[in-house]
């Protein structure tokens, strides 16, 4: 037989199967998601409640792709009690609005937090028992206010400094360290139903803080204070490394408490250079580092995946910006409402 023949048949024989058998069909591939509502975990973002109202551009991503919001500042102690009798409950009560209109659950930020205080708070004059008034006064108007409508809050916010100390902020410095978990109680107390985080940055960045933080929580919740999760922020960048990350969110799970990635973000520009451009490059590498959070996060236990949110939606209207003061490009979706590949490295980890 020539070789063309002897060619011909050992061709024929292998798309027969070669040994007798059916060619095996390939393993289906997973369902493309249509959008990130279509995650297993509620999947959510961060919302700008003045762009919400004003552009129609980002109401239909948020609407689109996301299964969970969070104010990013209309629920803070600045935004909604301005004034020691004032509520202000515009901003907050048209998100609420719109996410029972859109079917999406609301995730509430922040009760007490060091930051964006009114100045009626930082400069309040009054004993212990007066601030202890205030705090609870806080957290009981508030949560009452939208019970049985946000479904879950960050009670307290960023409590623990980077050296794993209790932060000296205005509560721990006139109600002591215990305002941690009298703020948990004053909480369920106004909505028995809401689940209820400690919610902080920095477990990505070492073993220093995170113990500290996971610390803080398994002793509240060994003491029967009523904390139902742990907000890990992951404000991060390409700088972390993938161990310190995955780390992070296992160690978080290991409390036993749902866990809820708050606030990520994935910066390209640690070093705040002003010339920076995007690239294909990070672009590649941004897109790595959303896949390896989400994944590591999909494969926790169903039960304690309270669901990812993103701070805000789009490159334009990232705090990471003007905080640098400098380009960076830390959100799924660019200037032009674009998905970029960070997207897709989050449909990756989801799969
Ligand atoms: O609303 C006022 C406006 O009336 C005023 O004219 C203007 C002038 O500066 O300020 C406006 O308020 C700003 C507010 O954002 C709304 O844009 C504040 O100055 C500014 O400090 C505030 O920044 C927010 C920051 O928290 C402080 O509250 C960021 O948008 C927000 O992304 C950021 O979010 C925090 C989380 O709550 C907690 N974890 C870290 C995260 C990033 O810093």
């Amino acid at each position: 037989m020539k070789t063309t023949s002897l060619l011909l048949l050992s061709l024929l024989l292998s798309s027969c199967g070669g040994s007798g058998s059916e060619p095996q069909p390939e393993p289906p591939l997973p369902p493309a998601l249509g959008s990130l509502r279509e995650a297993a975990f509620p999947f959510g973002a961060a919302v700008n409640v003045n762009l919400l109202r004003s552009s129609a551009a980002y109401q239909g991503v948020v609407t689109r792709e996301y299964r969970s919001v969070t104010a990013e500042n209309a629920m803070k102690f600045r935004s909604l009690h301005p004034d020691a009798a004032t509520y202000a409950w515009t901003d907050a009560d048209y998100l609420v609005q719109y996410a029972r209109q859109t079917n999406s659950r609301v995730h509430g930020h922040t009760l007490i937090w060091h930051n964006s205080l009114p100045a009626w708070v930082t400069g309040f004059q009054g004993d212990s028992a007066a601030w202890e008034t205030l705090m609870k006064t806080h957290i009981q108007t508030v949560v009452g206010h939208f019970r049985g409508q946000v479904a879950s809050w960050d009670v307290v916010n960023e409590a623990v400094a980077e050296d794993g100390t209790l932060r000296p902020s205005p509560w721990l410095q006139h109600l002591g360290p215990d305002y941690v978990a009298r703020a948990f109680q004053y909480a369920r107390q106004a909505d028995p139903d809401a689940k209820l985080f400690y919610n902080d940055y920095g477990h990505e960045y070492g073993p220093t803080k995170r113990t500290a933080i996971l610390n803080l929580v398994s002793s509240l919740k060994a003491r029967g204070i009523p904390i139902d999760g742990i907000g890990l922020q992951l404000h991060t960048s390409l700088t972390r490394s993938d161990a310190n990350l995955a780390t992070a969110i296992t160690s978080a799970a290991q409390t036993g408490l749902l866990v809820h990635i708050s606030e990520l973000d994935v910066a390209v520009n640690p070093g705040n250079q002003a010339g920076l451009a995007w690239s294909d490059a990070l672009a590649a590498a941004q897109k790595a580092k959303y896949k390896l959070i989400v994944q590591t996060f999909n494969a926790l236990p169903a039960a304690q995946r309270f669901g990812i949110t993103t701070w805000n939606v789009t490159d334009a209207d990232t705090w990471v910006r003007g905080a640098c003061g400098c380009p960076d490009w830390p959100l799924p979706f660019n200037e032009q409402y674009q998905k970029k590949p960070a997207y897709d490295g989050i449909v990756e980890g989801l799969q």
